[in-house]
């Protein structure tokens, strides 16, 4: 498997420092170009690269870490996105709901990204606790995944187990995955009330 992480600011960095820390390759790019990135990159450890966004998206697994409002721009840069799988670590507030067309973020998003396997992941740790080491006190921090492509959630696992955390698979978007989407401002309480209403 190729990896690549797809913005280089607070989670993109946070990310990076994780695939260091294992000595796993990893591809990072931004709106800046490689050059510019390539000192901050080599600073983070020998096995992240900066690459242009074209170059870096030649890896068969790629972490959206931009602004949510930016997968567009990240998705148009490839005419297919066949045979890749997308992590989105992306949270989508303060966006209201309505603006997502009723649809979990990573379903929404999963509209631009025509082909690829979507698996939602990453995105419920604040940047710099994505960043330490996920091993504490002998136990595993957590990461929550879930995609509608039941197939592409254990590759995925796979990695987040060799980056030290202990993935929870929470099943399909809009079923156990509702747990990790933002809506509007919140988490939790809206989120609780809407698997309620499903399940009564
Ligand atoms: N910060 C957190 O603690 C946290 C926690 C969980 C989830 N998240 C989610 O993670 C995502 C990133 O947040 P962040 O805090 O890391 O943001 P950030 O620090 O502002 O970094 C955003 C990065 O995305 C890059 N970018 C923006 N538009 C791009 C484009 N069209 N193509 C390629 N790269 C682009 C920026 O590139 P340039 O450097 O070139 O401008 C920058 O490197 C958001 O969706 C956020 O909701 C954040």
């Amino acid at each position: 498997m190729s990896y690549a992480i797809v913005g280089f600011g607070k989670i993109g960095q946070a990310l990076a420092h994780d695939f260091a820390r294992k000595n796993i390759n990893v591809t990072v790019t931004s709106r800046r170009p490689p050059e510019v990135l390539a000192p901050q990159a080599r600073a983070v450890g020998p096995t992240v690269a900066a690459k242009s966004l074209r170059d870096a998206l030649e890896a068969d697994t790629i972490i959206l870490a931009v602004p949510f409002g930016e997968h567009r721009e990240v998705a148009k840069a490839l005419p297919s996105w066949k045979g890749k799988t997308v992590i989105d670590a992306m949270n989508s507030f303060p966006l209201p709901p309505e603006e997502l067309d009723g649809l979990p973020s990573s379903a929404f998003i999963a509209k631009s990204f025509t082909g690829a396997k979507v698996v939602k992941g990453f995105n419920h740790l604040g940047a710099a606790t994505l960043a330490s080491d996920p091993v504490v006190e002998g136990g595993h921090r957590v990461i929550f995944l879930s995609s509608d492509d039941e197939d592409a959630i254990a590759p995925v696992a796979d990695l987040a187990k060799r980056l030290g955390f202990a993935p929870v698979t929470l099943g399909k978007l809009n079923e156990g995955g509702l747990l990790v989407h933002a809506r509007g401002r919140v988490w939790g309480p809206l989120i609780f009330q809407d698997l309620f209403k499903k399940h009564q």
